[in-house]
């Protein structure tokens, strides 16, 4: 039995070298250790009916050598398995690794999709700046100091000191912050769109604290109140599809006279009615034909010239979409790639 112990255990060593694949790593396994009929397996479960005298030392060689085997077999196994990770990794025919690709954010594809809509009927896209003077935030658009108007914009003020007529400096809380601004360029006719950021002191499921707006403005002679419901109307069916309508409501605003609220039909209900619009409208943002004031702010003859203006916010617009049901404006910022990927 010893003999036959020793010659299994060259059989195996021969064998074991010749081993190029895990394949057939595995048949010699079976081969030697296997639960059924392994050859050491056999002379290990015969050992009960060897004469006591022998059992020991042929039990005892018996052991080792399953050590030995299973030792190997490991070794072997490890080594055959890290050579063919790195030949997969070496393997320059297989396709490489997929970079995740990113993508703009939605704000910023909003901007996009507005201005594109704008630029086709003749507007020039514009960036006044995010910290403004009084003048331009408020004086300017015929809000004297202490009008009680500027309330209705809740301003971060900048902690510096006032500077002659242009006053103190202001995060803008608005668009029309550019409307003097793009007048003082002195290039008529005006069809500007500035799309810029804004701050407010404010921030709850529909407000945020830092958004942004796009405002219209366009200043040409002759220019009346059907010309603003053509762009309106124009926009809205570009920006929501052609079964939504926009219609003006009569409100007020300081800069301009007369002023509106502009409603869009809501994409929900169709216009019907329902939870959401009340009345099957909705809320898009502010417009109204250019006050004499602030024209004359701007340098430019009230007699000669007219235009219209009109304000509205990128994210609540871009959230009046039809197919889109965000319950809380400031998932646009709150930076969760599960919400943002899905765009
Ligand atoms: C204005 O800011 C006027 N400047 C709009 C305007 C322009 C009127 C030109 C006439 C002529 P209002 O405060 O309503 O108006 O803001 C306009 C839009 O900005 C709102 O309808 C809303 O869409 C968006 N908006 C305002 N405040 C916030 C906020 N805190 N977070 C997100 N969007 C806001």
């Amino acid at each position: 039995m010893l003999t036959q112990i020793q010659q299994l255990k060259q059989r195996f060593n021969a064998e074991i070298a010749k081993v190029s694949d895990l394949a057939f790593l595995d048949q010699l396994e079976v081969k030697y250790l296997g639960r059924k009929a392994g050859e050491l397996t056999n002379i290990l479960r015969g050992l009960k009916d060897l004469p006591e005298a022998e059992r020991k030392n042929v039990g005892q060689l018996a052991n080792e050598l399953r050590s030995e085997i299973e030792a190997k077999l490991a070794q072997i196994k490890s080594e055959l398995k890290s050579q063919s990770d790195t030949d997969g990794f070496l393997d320059i025919t297989l396709p490489g690794a997929k970079l995740s690709e990113g993508h703009l954010h939605l704000a910023t594809q909003a901007i996009r999709e507005i201005i594109e809509i704008f630029e086709k009927i003749g507007f020039t896209r514009r960036r006044y700046p995010e910290v403004e003077w009084d003048w331009y935030a408020f004086e300017s658009l015929n809000m004297p100091p202490e009008h009680p108007a500027r309330d209705e914009w809740e301003t971060f003020f900048i902690d510096s000191k006032p500077i002659g007529s242009k006053g103190q400096r202001v995060l803008t809380p608005h668009t029309s912050s550019g409307q003097v601004r793009e007048m003082e360029r002195k290039e008529m006719p005006i069809r500007m769109m500035n799309i810029s950021k804004c701050y407010r002191r404010q921030l709850d499921v529909s407000h945020l604290a830092m958004f942004h707006q796009f405002e219209g403005l366009l200043i040409d002679e002759d220019v009346t109140i059907a010309h603003l419901k053509g762009v309106l109307d124009y926009f809205v069916k570009q920006f929501f599809g052609s079964d939504r309508s926009a219609r003006i409501r009569p409100f007020h605003f300081q800069f301009t006279e007369p002023s509106f609220e502009i409603d869009i039909s809501c994409g929900l209900c169709g216009g019907k009615g329902c939870k959401m619009c009340k009345g099957g409208w909705v809320e898009l943002g502010g417009a109204g034909m250019v006050h004499p004031n602030v024209l004359k702010a701007g340098k430019i003859d009230p007699k000669k010239y007219s235009g219209f203006a009109f304000g509205w916010g990128v994210e609540r617009t871009y959230l009046m979409k039809a197919g889109l049901s965000i319950p809380d404006i400031r998932l646009f910022y709150g930076n969760d790639l599960r919400f943002l990927q899905q765009f």
